[in-house]
């Protein structure tokens, strides 16, 4: 394993630096307003191979291409109209799937042999600033270990995942990316940052949902939805209203637990704490009960991520 990256706070200088570390192949961990993320050149095959290493990462799991604009996304991408609509969201926690263009420039093994690719805008000003000072496309992951709870403050980070951890404070939306398919009619394929609501009142049109397995060629959903995911090492139970005495209760609106995502009810601080109180909770090392989370809004991102915590671990 690689020693243990720094962790350094994301000023200018810093900024150039993990832009220099990029050039070099490197791997650079670095704030999204969604998740903490490990950035590699996304053209270059040996820095993506390091990052399914560093991660532990099935190869059949492909990654998110963080590109500075939609001008970039549409060089390594088709860009269909409902790409324009859907891209007035950007930047922010939007994943675009869509097919990859001839001369894309991409090795395969970023898109896992699809021919497609997952494109996405981000729009935190260190992520941002990164992506300017590299000029290039960047492939990252979330920086934790295959199928372990997201980070979403450097403190998260794993010693040696990156070579270098850029410290950008707490990530202001806390769940990942809402990923949506264009490869057909607009279908979320992992719901995110950014609310069905949201993309149905931007497109003007309703948004299916779930994998694309019923187009007759290859299965079309999201390969890293796998079921056990965002794993902390105890059990976890979902809805509690109430907690067994050994159990560490998580509370939400008039539930307050011992630890509440957020004691006024509000989802989007709820999604903000979530992966910080399971980190915090995790550390106790005792079962976690959840209390229930209404499945609007950003509520339909917080249970995914805790359905797949919840999940039996695979
Ligand atoms: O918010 C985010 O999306 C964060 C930050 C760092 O940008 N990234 C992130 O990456 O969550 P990751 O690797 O943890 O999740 C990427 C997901 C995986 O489920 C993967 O299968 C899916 O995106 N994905 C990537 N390309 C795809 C494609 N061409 N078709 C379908 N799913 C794709
Ligand atoms: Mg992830």
């Amino acid at each position: 394993m690689a020693p243990a990256g720094p962790v350094i706070t994301a000023d200018e200088a810093a900024i150039a630096r993990a832009a220099q570390v990029l050039r070099r192949g490197g791997l650079v961990a670095f704030p999204t307003e969604t998740v903490y993320g490990l950035g590699g050149d996304a053209q270059s095959a040996q820095a993506v191979a390091r990052i399914y290493a560093a991660k532990g990462r099935p190869g059949f799991n492909p990654l998110i291409v963080h590109v500075a604009d939609a001008a970039l996304a549409a060089q390594i991408a088709q860009w269909p109209s409902a790409a324009d609509r859907l891209a007035a969201l950007w930047p922010g926690a939007l994943t675009l799937v869509l097919p990859l263009r001839d001369g894309h420039g991409l090795p395969d093994s970023v898109t896992a042999g699809l021919d497609s690719v997952g494109l996405r805008v981000p729009a935190h000003p260190v992520a941002r600033a990164l992506l300017r000072a590299f000029g290039g496309p960047v492939a990252a992951p979330s920086a934790n270990p295959s199928g372990q709870l997201s980070p979403t403050a450097a403190g998260h980070v794993k010693p040696g995942l990156a070579d270098l951890v850029l410290d950008g404070g707490a990530c202001p939306v806390g769940v990942e990316s809402t990923i949506v398919s264009l490869l057909g009619a607009p279908r979320i394929l992992r719901p995110g940052g950014v609310s069905r609501e949201t993309l149905e009142a931007t497109l003007g049109a309703p948004v299916l949902d779930g994998p694309e397995e019923d187009q007759g060629t290859a299965p079309r959903r999201s390969p890293g939805q796998l079921s056990s995911h965002y794993a902390p090492r105890a059990a976890v139970r979902l809805n509690a209203e109430t907690a067994a005495p050994d159990e560490v209760h998580i509370g939400f609106g008039a539930i307050a637990g011992d630890v509440s995502l957020s004691p006024t009810g509000n989802l989007e601080e709820a999604a903000a704490r979530l992966f910080d109180v399971l980190h915090a909770v995790d550390a106790q090392a005792r079962p976690i009960a959840v209390a229930p989370i209404p499945e609007e809004g950003l509520g339909a991102a917080i249970n995914d991520r805790l359905r797949r915590a919840a999940a039996p671990r695979g």
